[in-house]
């Protein structure tokens, strides 16, 4: 039978839900060693192999806010109900205009639960920042997206954080991927997702050559066993840093689908890579 995956509660273009048993086949792991994951993204692939000890990171300030207001009691499972009936109820009556009065108040106040509501409730599940960092994704036109069922499914997923958060020692932190991977102790194992190359759509999320061959060498240079998501190849091209910057890895493929438009024409098929320097 299918592994069951657990689904965080916010999301994020690139999320690795369909590859999390995968990678969780191919680690170099036990409960002993600390998860550092330097580019959490929705946090999927970390919460889902539940280490004992972990370092969440990432750039986009609100991703980690959220994390840490869950951590500290600020959000609780029983507030994001509260709050989600209630802002879902005013998006039912109000549509659009509501959505749009939420994005506004979250780029002046940066409320994680505004993030949680606007990452639900906007175009595809996207997180999007533009250069002067405000979120800009448009509505995803559903005024009854906040359900009875859709809220229980949300609340659940706060639910099953608080667990592990309870049950394990992690912390989340704001920071670039080189300090994460400087800081990692020495018993650690880095699981690495970073933006791909010529994807990225926001402000958090650029990527070139120059941050590829960086993260290369730190990752080198940290003497740790890591593991890093990339793309393989699709139908019109081969990812080229496989062969040059990362020809030391071994690799394992797999194929799904990348999301990378509205239409179903624009879905192709995307041969995700795992890259390793141990042996799987
Ligand atoms: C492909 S996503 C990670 C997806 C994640 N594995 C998942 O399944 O949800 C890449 C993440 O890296 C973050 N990021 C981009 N540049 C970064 C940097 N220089 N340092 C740390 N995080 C960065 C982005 O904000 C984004 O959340």
């Amino acid at each position: 039978m299918a592994e069951k995956v657990f689904i965080p509660p916010i999301k994020i273009q690139g999320i690795k839900t369909k590859i999390v048993p995968l990678i969780k086949e191919n680690l170099s792991f036990d409960q002993d060693t600390f998860w550092i994951e330097p580019f959490m993204g929705s946090g999927v692939v970390g919460f889902n192999v539940a280490p004992t000890v972990a370092v969440f990171a990432d750039l986009n300030p609100h991703i980690i806010s959220f994390y840490n207001s869950i951590k500290n009691g600020t959000i609780t499972s029983h507030i994001v109900r509260q709050f989600l009936e209630e802002q879902g109820k005013l998006l039912s009556e109000k549509d659009g205009e509501y959505y749009y009065e939420v994005r506004e108040r979250f780029n002046s106040k940066h409320d994680p639960l505004d993030f949680l509501f606007l990452n639900r409730a906007c175009f595809n599940g996207m997180i999007r920042f533009n250069k002067d960092h405000q979120f800009n994704v448009p509505y995803g036109h559903k005024p009854n997206r906040f359900s009875k069922a859709y809220v229980t499914k949300v609340v659940n997923q706060v639910k099953h954080i608080e667990q592990l958060l309870k049950d394990n020692s992690w912390t989340f932190v704001c920071q670039d991927f080189l300090d994460t991977i400087a800081q990692a102790p020495n018993r650690s194992f880095i699981y690495c997702d970073p933006p791909y190359i010529g994807r990225h759509v926001d402000y958090y999320d650029s990527w070139d050559d120059q941050k590829e061959a960086l993260l290369r060498d730190a990752l080198v240079s940290s003497n740790k066993s890591f593991m890093l998501s990339t793309w393989d190849h699709n139908d019109y091209r081969n990812n080229e840093y496989i062969n040059t910057t990362w020809s030391f890895c071994n690799k394992i493929t797999k194929e799904h689908f990348y999301h990378v438009g509205a239409s179903e024409k624009n879905r192709n098929p995307m041969v995700e890579a795992i890259l390793t320097n141990y042996d799987i």
